[in-house]
């Protein structure tokens, strides 16, 4: 009888729990014991941890989504604000400045890096300049699937119109640009910790990187109620944001490993690069970054052929994910406030609609073999067939 090779994961966290079963038993049942909940020793323990790797403050909180929504309520952002952010990207990047009753200006991203396209951002900001209804206040920049946006581009046109630079970096925690980690290349960064993130805890949870100790006081008390001085002193609006001391005491079992990791992810994305370039479109690395390879994504000609790509890989029963099916502007919930952004409409969004029709992530962790990954580019290439 031959056997059945084992299953293939898109994201694997049950070989990293192996590793450190017995650890996460252990601090978890001393939260449980301390019964420091909220605010326990463990959260100071994991900023501190934070700020070593990334080299800035960093404060915890309760998710990425929030951390995009402290940050930019630490600003002001509101009515009357225009917060450009890329169209291809997950919902949370457009959603906090709607929430807050700013208005989001979707940007078109680069066909190569699938980040923030810096001529269309320039032509927007002027648009939005030229109209005179919205002030353009903040960018948002992706880095999406652990690859950091153009950060130099990005802050030097922010720095022409005084604008806050907001790096969302949910996919990308571990990257790094000129060698300097994520955290050192805006004014703030935030991170999500959502399990299969590169740094993923067992529930939501989020934290916030910033150079500035003034914005970090600002991001403690506003992730606390806008508490500050004495308890019960409320000093301005804040939420409740704060990260659970139970998702601080796992994440800081996970950092014991997380160097490795990211050794490891880069490999797996090397076997896969030796594998499809030239084959399918893959996610341009620029020199002077390093991604994170939160996730593996290729590029096909046309829908037509994905899903021949994706016929291919169910048929060997292979995972795969389509991040994003369709740009934010073609969301229901987006739509309105989109059309209405420019007079006249606003300019077409062509790179981030095609992407939508084109692209696929494929199985990444660490803790892929290579013969796993030999595996799945076999069924990619099969399907291009
Ligand atoms: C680009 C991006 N921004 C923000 C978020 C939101 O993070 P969370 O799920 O922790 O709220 C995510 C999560 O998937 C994301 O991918």
């Amino acid at each position: 009888m031959t056997q059945m090779p084992k299953p293939i994961a898109l994201f694997d966290m049950q070989a990293q729990q192996a590793l450190i079963r017995a650890r996460l038993d252990e601090r978890v049942a001393h939260v449980i014991s301390s019964g420091r909940f909220i605010n326990g020793p463990e959260v100071a323990e994991l900023e501190a941890r934070l700020a070593a790797f990334s080299g800035v403050h960093a404060v915890g909180v309760s998710s990425g989504t929030d951390a995009l929504q402290i940050a930019m309520m630490a600003e002001g952002i509101g009515r009357g604000d225009a917060v450009f952010l890329p169209a291809f990207t997950y919902t949370a990047t457009a959603e906090v400045p709607l929430v807050l009753g700013a208005t989001p200006i979707f940007v078109d991203v680069d066909p190569e890096s699938f980040d923030l396209d810096l001529a269309d951002l320039e032509r927007r900001i002027a648009l939005v300049l030229a109209e005179g209804k919205l002030k353009p206040r903040a960018i948002v920049g992706v880095d999406l699937f652990g690859l950091p946006a153009d950060w130099d581009g990005i802050r030097a046109i922010a720095a022409k119109h005084g604008m806050f630079t907001l790096d969302d970096a949910a996919q990308a925690f571990g990257a790094k640009l000129h060698g300097k980690s994520l955290g050192q290349h805006s004014d703030a960064t935030t991170l999500s910790f959502y399990p299969t993130k590169t740094l993923g805890c067992y529930g939501d949870g989020g934290a916030i990187l910033t150079p500035s100790e003034e914005r970090a006081a600002l991001y403690r008390s506003l992730r606390t109620h806008g508490e500050g001085g004495a308890r019960y002193d409320v000093l301005r609006i804040g939420m409740n944001g704060r990260l659970d001391t139970i998702q601080a005491a796992i994440l800081l079992c996970k950092m014991d490993l997380f160097d490795q990791e990211l050794l490891d992810r880069a490999k797996v994305a090397g076997w896969y690069g030796a594998r499809l370039a030239g084959r399918v479109g893959l996610q341009r690395v620029p020199n002077a970054a390093q991604s994170a390879w939160g996730l593996y994504t290729i590029r096909c000609r046309d829908a037509a052929e994905r899903t021949r790509v994706q016929d291919s890989l169910k048929a060997d029963g292979i995972p795969f994910g389509v991040y994003y099916p369709k740009p934010l502007h073609h969301q229901p919930a987006y739509a309105a406030s989109h059309a209405a952004s420019m007079a006249g409409g606003p300019p077409a969004l062509p790179v981030s609609e095609s992407l939508c029709h084109q692209v696929m992530s494929l199985p990444m962790h660490p803790y892929l073999t290579q013969a796993e990954v030999e595996r799945v580019c076999a069924a990619v290439l099969r399907g291009l067939e």
